[in-house]
């Protein structure tokens, strides 16, 4: 795989860590580098939804986390954690599905911690970069997002991705929604962000959750503007669809 562009992917603590993880697969696969960095409660949300514990020690220790905090976590137990999820979880071609093809995907992304501001992504002169998702975006990220405040990696990095006129998509998961969280979405969406909330269509009969989640995928993919046949698309009553 090659690693000529990247993506910055945001996991942050709204429910749906699902969706992050398959964005990652889906980014590898297309030849991506993936810059990934999952907030605190992030990691606290992958843990109830996926059973994902970051790196080999409790992450709820504070204690332990601040000896811990090595800025580039690159941490292999954490890493190898998020990839046997994606492997337990989410549907493979049979083509990428033998042990080496996946292995590779270890060497495609690497784990940044959210207190990493002098990360080469915290500054617009990474053009390697060419954009960028928060997936699930809690309302707290999407909030400090919207107003600027880039007090973390997250919320640095999207600042930035903007500041670039680079894309940045922003995939909230709450509901319902206060007026407060429509006028942040109202807030980014005029800063040029895509608000692509994770509400799945169901037009296309999905049968698994991976269905599900990969007509999301799908989407985000084309607000990046990266080509995907992931989803099965709407081809109007011309189409397929009339043959079923
Ligand atoms: C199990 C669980 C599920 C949560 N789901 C959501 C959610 O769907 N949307 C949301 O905005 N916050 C949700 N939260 C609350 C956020 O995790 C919390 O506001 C946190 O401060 C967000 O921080 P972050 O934006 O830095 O990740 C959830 C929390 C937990 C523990």
């Amino acid at each position: 795989m090659t690693k000529k562009y990247s993506y910055i992917l945001a996991i942050t603590g709204a429910s749906g860590a699902i969706y992050g993880l398959s964005l990652l697969k889906a980014l590898i696969e297309h030849s991506y580098f993936v810059h990934l960095i999952v907030s605190e409660p992030g990691f606290t949300v992958m843990k109830e939804e996926l059973d994902i514990f970051k790196g080999g020690y409790n992450y709820k220790d504070k204690a332990k986390i601040s000896n811990n905090v090595n800025p580039e976590i690159s941490n292999f137990d954490a890493k190898q954690e998020i990839l046997n999820a994606i492997k337990l979880n989410l549907t493979f071609n049979s083509n990428i599905a033998s042990d080496a093809a996946f292995n590779s995907y270890f060497e495609m992304f690497e784990l940044l911690d959210e207190k990493f501001l002098e990360s080469k992504i915290a500054s617009g002169s990474a053009k390697e970069v060419k954009g960028m998702a928060v997936v699930p975006c809690s309302m707290g990220s999407l909030a400090r997002i919207a107003c600027g405040i880039s007090g973390n990696l997250i919320e640095r990095a999207a600042d930035v991705v903007l500041k670039e006129k680079k894309r940045l998509v922003v995939c909230p998961r709450e509901t319902p929604l206060n007026d407060i969280h429509l006028k942040n979405m109202l807030s980014l969406y005029s800063s040029g962000a895509v608000i692509l909330p994770l509400i799945p269509g169901f037009y296309n009969k999905p049968k698994t959750i991976s269905d599900i989640v990969d007509f999301i995928t799908g989407r985000i993919l084309d607000s990046l503007s990266i080509e995907n046949d992931i989803y099965e698309r709407w081809e109007g009553y011309n189409g397929k669809y009339n043959e079923k």
